[in-house]
């Protein structure tokens, strides 16, 4: 990586001329600036050398042309949610905030799509559509903070991606400006359009590293009017993961399935400060079924208790009021944070063929007790995707990375042996990068330095993410000081 400009005072200026005075935040104001240096993947601080807030794609296209003349790294960076650093600016150069680019521009009832800038909140954008019947489902945990436009470039998902799908695919089209400060749109307002190469595809999930997501088109779907969620708890985890596959071959088609173990649920009673139902489960099933018919839910709600039933659950437990299912949802979206307060930690974001979930969770329990840490799991059992996060409660930050660094290395080695992949969800950011090897082989690495060379041949935008490549250290630690 050869070296990059430092920002100036001259930089800063022009900045200021595109965007305005109040769209810079500089080292005058140091405590905001390090906000932007840092996301929700650990306590990593960075410091961007000045943030810049645009307020059109007039004022991406700019900032990039500049950028792009005096060669300055570039960070874009939504609400800061993102799990595997891809906001952080490792780099220093600018961060460039898209949180004042928040407008749905368009919601189109007749065709069922919305046009929106990429700062618009995920839940904000749901209750807009909501209003109109509509729905856009991709709902991360984190859905009442982050941006659509983090959600694209990590391709997020979430707890309803069992039934409709990850944010790709929910993505019609795209305007985005390039390195270059050029803008390109991809597609339009369009259910088909196969013209050429699928650019739309290839920038969701790009990390932010080859184009800078100014607007996009989103499809929709009519709001499901029906909806029940029950858990189930099992007497330990395997059985709940071997229920999940039951579901699979049943004839339910669950809009939720998850799994927690029962050191999550613990640690999320401790978070909620307040007993979680069937806290005691070794393994814990929330289910969620709906559509667009009250009885037609209600028999798939039955059907799928009776499935759970059939493969060992030790009970069936149906959210029958609102305030019920708000409390079930409360502990599952809480997980994350509830997790993150336990002690020092390293989150794998593992994706496995579905009917591999039970060999993924024997095989992480023997690791991690083989290397001395302890290990918490949950996530979308539907998908595959669970969240395996191990956990030490030495003090030591070298013995923390003793223990955790072998444990994470060979988790991520046996979901690849199952079939599996090293992020379902979170990114490869500059957390994973370094394991990017492990489920990508040598060709299609080769093929994405290319893709990358061909956006952005300076290697400015969001550099340090993705692909295999030394990332400086952080600058400082910051917040819990729980994870190495
Ligand atoms: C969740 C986040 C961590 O599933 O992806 O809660
Ligand atoms: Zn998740």
């Amino acid at each position: 990586m050869s070296a990059y400009a430092t920002v100036t005072t001259e930089d800063v200026e022009a900045l200021a001329r595109i965007v305005g005075q109040d769209g810079v935040v500089t080292q005058e104001d140091e405590a905001r600036l390090l906000v932007y240096g840092r996301d929700e993947t650990a306590d990593w601080q960075y410091r961007p050398e000045v943030v810049v807030l645009p307020r059109t794609t007039a004022h991406v296209a700019a900032i990039m042309a500049h950028a792009t003349a005096r060669r300055l790294p570039v960070t874009p960076r939504g609400a800061g949610t993102g799990l595997s650093g891809g906001a952080l600016p490792v780099f220093g150069g600018i961060v460039l905030g898209l949180e004042r680019m928040a407008q749905i521009l368009e919601i189109d009832v007749a065709n069922r799509m919305a046009r929106v800038q990429p700062g618009v909140i995920n839940q904000v954008l749901q209750e807009a559509v909501g209003k109109h019947g509509l729905y856009y489902a991709p709902d991360p945990a984190s859905w009442g903070s982050c941006q659509i436009g983090g959600n694209l470039a990590e391709n997020a998902g979430g707890p309803h991606a069992v039934k409709y799908g990850v944010t790709k695919d929910w993505v019609l089209a795209l305007e985005a400006v390039l390195p270059s400060g050029e803008v390109m749109r991809t597609g339009g307002k369009l259910r088909k359009d196969v013209a050429g190469y699928n650019l739309t595809q290839l920038l969701v999930g790009s990390e932010g590293t080859l184009a800078i997501i100014t607007e996009a088109t989103l499809r929709l779907i009519p709001r499901p009017t029906a909806r029940r969620t029950l858990v189930a708890p099992f007497a330990d985890l395997d059985t709940a993961a071997r229920a999940m596959v039951a579901v699979y071959g049943s004839k339910v088609m669950p809009s939720t399935l998850e799994v927690v173990e029962r050191a999550a649920l613990d640690a999320a009673a401790e978070h909620l400060g307040r007993p979680v139902p069937h806290q005691d489960a070794e393994g814990w099933l929330l289910l969620e079924v709906d559509g667009y018919d009250e009885a037609t839910v209600e028999r798939e709600l039955t059907r799928a208790g009776e499935v759970l039933l059939e493969a060992d659950a030790l009970d069936v437990l149906v959210a029958n009021t609102p305030a019920k299912e708000r409390e079930l949802w409360a502990v599952r979206r809480c997980l994350g944070e509830a997790v993150k307060k336990q002690a020092a930690y390293i989150e794998c974001d593992t994706a496995v063929p579905p009917d591999q979930v039970p060999a993924l969770f024997r095989g992480v329990r023997e690791i991690a007790a083989r290397h001395g840490v302890r290990q918490i799991s949950y996530g979308h059992a539907g998908d595959g995707n669970i969240h395996v996060n191990v956990l030490t409660d030495h003090s030591d930050p070298a013995e923390r990375e003793r223990r955790l660094g072998p444990a994470v290395d060979e988790i991520f080695d046996l979901a690849v042996s199952l079939g599996g992949t090293i992020t379902g969800e979170h990114g490869v950011g500059c957390v994973q990068s370094r394991y990017l090897a492990k489920c990508r082989d040598a060709a299609a690495i080769g093929v994405m330095r290319s893709i990358k060379q061909a956006f952005d041949p300076l290697a400015i935008l969001n550099p340090g993410k993705v692909l295999p490549g030394d990332v400086p250290a952080p600058v400082g630690s910051t917040r819990r000081g729980a994870r190495t």
